[in-house]
């Protein structure tokens, strides 16, 4: 039999009511619709009446900052404050808000704009290195320096450490070591050098380096240096105006960045000694020539004085001779007569012998006037040596305690003149500085690591603190544990 199919029968077929019932995933849905937000803005208000807006932020602070973390406002400005009621916050942070808790003061004088502090230290994305800041932070300067007036003294065209960072200053152009203290490396460390009683030995470059943490600890050539004894030590003064400087706890790279000038006490001593008079065995105090002079005058006063006999005593002068050498050939022998007499000749004879040879070996020394006397007492030049030679960079000795002295400073076993420059090239530290450490084989190589942004110099002192634990962590925490229970009694009977 045919099926009869007729436009009501088929009709029949069709759910008219089909919106009027509940069941299945229409029921879910509305649940689901209605039940959300609602849980949405139940768990935003526990937040808000815990003072906590956690929700509203953009991701994890810093690790330095979380402490604080909850108190968006102080970092976040309050959109609108009325009287003890804050709403909402800005997106943005003002320098303000940063410089309430720090002191940074700015760059350069010369720079033509301020960037913000959040658009170098960036927030909210958990960093545990606020301070490793992007390289196109500086780049947007360095890239095509620029100053406020006048030419910048530096290159002008910076993007990275690998490739278009300029040679140190102190490698370019021929510059020469501006310190007079003669000294030849090479000499120095070759093998069988005559130590003290005419020992051979071999120096290494500890033997005369060390930073200022490692002075105390005993020298092979010479005496410790105090300094960072007298830092460390204990002992409180005695004087109530005058107290002791209070001693910091030692890190581990403390004072172990630079290495201390060298000094004649701590390094040449024990081989160079500054004797005098064939009847002492002491030398004179390494000191200024009129020092040097009292003290000769003293000693030989005194020993006439002890010893009348050696009036009679023949003193043959020494004199210069070509080349720079002493010679007492061919000088007449003379005998004083009053012990004023002998000590005046035999005073004249061991600073001819000091101007003319011992200081000379490791000083230039300077004449007042024209002509030089006999009596006239030399100048000693200023030593000069560095103890930091680039001044526009952070460096750490002790960051590179695993590599060897002279792989670095490799010019230095060879050289024979103080006025050689024997701080690395740029290509040693791109070697290894060449990259993202996140992978192999590179070390970190962001403008940050060896420079300073900040001229810490510019801090005013002393600093102002301006916020309260409370304000910091959250005075109505407890208060909102509180309110947040009651509002979950209210809904849930708990
Ligand atoms: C230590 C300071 C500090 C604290 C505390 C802090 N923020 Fe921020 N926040 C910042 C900085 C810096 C920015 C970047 C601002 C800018 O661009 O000017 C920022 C940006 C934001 C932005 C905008 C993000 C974007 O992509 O534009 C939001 C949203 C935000 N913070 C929410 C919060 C919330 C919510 C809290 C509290 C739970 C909070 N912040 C606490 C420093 C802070
Ligand atoms: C409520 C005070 C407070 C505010 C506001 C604040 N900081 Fe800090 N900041 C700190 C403290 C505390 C430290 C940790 C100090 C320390 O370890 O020596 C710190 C550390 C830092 C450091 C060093 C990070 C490191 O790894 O050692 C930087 C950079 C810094 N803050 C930048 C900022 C910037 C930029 C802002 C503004 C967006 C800001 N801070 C706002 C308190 C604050
Ligand atoms: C707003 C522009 C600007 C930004 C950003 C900037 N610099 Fe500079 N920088 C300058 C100017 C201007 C000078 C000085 C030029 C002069 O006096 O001739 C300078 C000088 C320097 C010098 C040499 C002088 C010194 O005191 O050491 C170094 C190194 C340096 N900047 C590194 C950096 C690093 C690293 C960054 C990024 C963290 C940076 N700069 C970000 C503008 C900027
Ligand atoms: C073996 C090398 C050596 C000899 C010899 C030597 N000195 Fe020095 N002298 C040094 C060194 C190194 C320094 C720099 C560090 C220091 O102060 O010890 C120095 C520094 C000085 C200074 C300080 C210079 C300054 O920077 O103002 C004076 C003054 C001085 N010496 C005087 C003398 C006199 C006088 C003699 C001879 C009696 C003498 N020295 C012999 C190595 C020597
Ligand atoms: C271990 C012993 C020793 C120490 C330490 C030492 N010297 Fe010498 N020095 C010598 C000897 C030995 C000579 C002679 C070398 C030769 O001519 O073969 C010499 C030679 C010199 C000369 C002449 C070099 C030349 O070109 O002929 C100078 C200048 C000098 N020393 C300076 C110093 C200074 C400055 C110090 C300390 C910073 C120092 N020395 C530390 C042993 C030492
Ligand atoms: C990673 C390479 C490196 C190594 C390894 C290294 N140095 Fe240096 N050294 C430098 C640099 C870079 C400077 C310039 C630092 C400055 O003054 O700004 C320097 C400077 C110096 C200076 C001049 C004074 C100063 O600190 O500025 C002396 C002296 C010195 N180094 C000795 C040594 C000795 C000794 C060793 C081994 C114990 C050593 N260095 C290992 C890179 C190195
Ligand atoms: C591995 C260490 C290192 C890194 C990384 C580094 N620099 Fe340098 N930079 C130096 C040293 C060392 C000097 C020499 C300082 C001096 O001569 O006093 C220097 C010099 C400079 C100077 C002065 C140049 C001049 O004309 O004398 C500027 C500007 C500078 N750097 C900017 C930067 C910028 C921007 C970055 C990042 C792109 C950067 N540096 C990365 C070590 C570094
Ligand atoms: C006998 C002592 C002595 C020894 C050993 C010695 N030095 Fe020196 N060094 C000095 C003196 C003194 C100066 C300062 C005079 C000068 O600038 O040459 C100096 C200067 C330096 C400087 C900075 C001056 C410049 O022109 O760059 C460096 C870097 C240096 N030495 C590295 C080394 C290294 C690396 C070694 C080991 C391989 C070493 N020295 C071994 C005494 C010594
Ligand atoms: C053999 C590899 C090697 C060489 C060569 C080397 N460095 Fe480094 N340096 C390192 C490593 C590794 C670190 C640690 C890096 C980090 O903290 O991510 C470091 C750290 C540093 C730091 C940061 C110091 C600190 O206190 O944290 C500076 C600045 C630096 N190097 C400068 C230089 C300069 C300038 C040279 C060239 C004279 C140089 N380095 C050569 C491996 C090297
Ligand atoms: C052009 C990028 C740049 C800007 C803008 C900048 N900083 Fe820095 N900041 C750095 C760099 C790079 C360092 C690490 C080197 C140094 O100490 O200068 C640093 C270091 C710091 C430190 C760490 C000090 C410590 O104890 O070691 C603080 C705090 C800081 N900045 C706060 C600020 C504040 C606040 C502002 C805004 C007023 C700001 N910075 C602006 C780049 C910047």
């Amino acid at each position: 039999m045919a099926r009869k199919r007729t436009a009501k029968s088929l009709g029949q077929r069709h759910d008219f009511h089909y919106f009027q019932r509940w069941g299945g995933w229409r029921l879910t849905r509305a649940v689901l619709m209605t039940a959300l937000p609602a849980f949405a803005i139940l768990w935003l208000l526990s937040y808000h009446l815990r003072g906590n807006a956690i929700p509203y932020s953009s991701g994890p602070l810093s690790s330095v900052h979380s402490f604080t973390g909850k108190q968006c406002n102080t970092c976040h400005a309050p959109l609108i404050k009325a009287g003890a009621v804050e709403v909402g916050f800005r997106k943005h942070v003002s320098d303000q808000a940063c410089l309430s808790c720090h002191q940074a003061p700015a760059h350069q004088a010369m720079q033509t704009f301020t960037p913000t502090c959040a658009s170098c230290h960036v927030e909210h994305i958990g960093s545990p290195h606020l301070q490793q800041t992007a390289d196109q932070t500086c780049v947007q300067c360095h890239g095509d320096l620029k100053v406020k007036s006048g030419e910048p003294r530096f290159q002008t065209a910076i993007y990275n450490f690998d490739a278009k960072h300029p040679e140190f200053a102190p490698l370019r152009d021929n510059y020469r070591d501006p310190g007079t203290i003669k000294l030849n490396h090479f000499v120095h460390l070759r093998a069988g050098l005559l130590g003290p009683n005419a020992q051979p030995v071999q120096l290494v470059c500890q033997d005369c380096h060390r930073t200022p943490a490692d002075q105390s600890t005993p020298w092979k050539y010479g005496q410790p240096r105090m300094v960072q004894a007298a830092l460390t030590s204990e002992s409180d003064s005695e004087d109530p105006h005058n107290p002791a400087m209070p001693v910091e706890p030692i890190h581990p790279g403390a004072g172990r960045a630079y290495m201390a000038a060298p000094t004649y006490a701590s390094a040449c001593q024990s081989c160079h000694s500054l004797q005098f008079d064939s009847h002492f065995s002491d030398s004179v105090p390494h000191d200024r020539p009129e020092i040097v002079h009292a003290f000769i005058v003293k000693k030989l006063t005194d020993y006439i004085q002890q010893h009348p006999q050696a009036l009679h005593e023949q003193i043959r002068p020494a004199r210069m001779i070509f080349g720079g050498k002493i010679s007492r050939e061919g000088q007449q022998a003379v005998v004083a007569r009053t012990p004023a007499e002998w000590v005046k000749l035999r005073t004249a004879d061991a600073e001819n012998l000091l101007w003319h040879k011992t200081c000379l070996q490791c000083h230039t020394l300077n004449y007042q006037g024209e002509t030089q006397t006999a009596e006239a007492m030399p100048e000693v030049a200023p030593a000069n040596i560095k103890p930091v030679w680039l001044k526009n960079s952070v460096f750490s000795h002790y960051a590179h305690v695993s590599i060897e002295c002279s792989s670095c400073h490799t010019k230095a076993p060879t050289s024979q003149e103080t006025a050689d420059v024997l701080i690395p090239s740029i290509k040693t530290c791109q070697s290894c500085h060449n990259g993202q450490p996140t992978s192999f084989g590179k070390a970190q190589n962001g403008c940050f690591l060896c420079h300073q942004y900040h001229n810490w110099n510019e801090r005013s002192q002393p600093f102002q603190p301006s916020h309260s634990i409370q304000e910091l962590r959250g005075a109505n925490e407890a208060h909102g544990v509180e309110a947040t229970k009651q509002l979950s009694a209210m809904f849930f009977g708990r």
